[in-house]
């Protein structure tokens, strides 16, 4: 699958949000080792700190799935910004695999690629 694809699946995704509190709505197609793609959508709550983030809903759909090694996320929000992972999505993305590709994309549907390990250096490990 090529980086366009797998952007088109995280901007469907993103349809599928439930955002009625921010109002930004995010999709993300996590892409596994053996070729197989989760997506996920922010599912906010009105008690605002439980709100899930596109990227940790894909990876728990996978890892709930048996999956445990990915290849590339895309990640895709309607603004003027590049949809870039949060500080505690790319946490979770790197106890799995710290070396895979992050895609993000912006309205329009231009994007950026970046190696997690470039964006979280030094990544926490027990
Ligand atoms: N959000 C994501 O889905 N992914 C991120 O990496 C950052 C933020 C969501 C959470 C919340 O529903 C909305 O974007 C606004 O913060």
């Amino acid at each position: 699958m090529n980086d366009r694809e797998l952007l088109n699946i995280a901007q469907e995704a993103s349809t599928k949000a439930y955002a009625p509190y921010s109002n930004y709505r995010v999709g993300a197609a996590l892409e596994c080792e053996d070729g197989t793609v989760y997506s996920g959508c922010n599912v906010e709550n009105a008690a605002y700190g439980e709100c899930i983030c596109a990227e940790r809903c894909a990876v728990v759909k996978a890892v709930s799935e048996g999956r445990r090694a990915f290849r590339r996320i895309a990640i895709y929000a309607e603004g003027r910004n590049y949809a870039m992972p949060c500080g505690a999505c790319r946490q979770v993305l790197a106890e799995f695999s710290p070396e895979m590709e992050v895609l993000s994309a912006r309205a329009g549907g231009s994007y950026v690629s970046y190696p997690l390990n470039r964006l979280l250096p030094y990544t926490f490990k027990l």
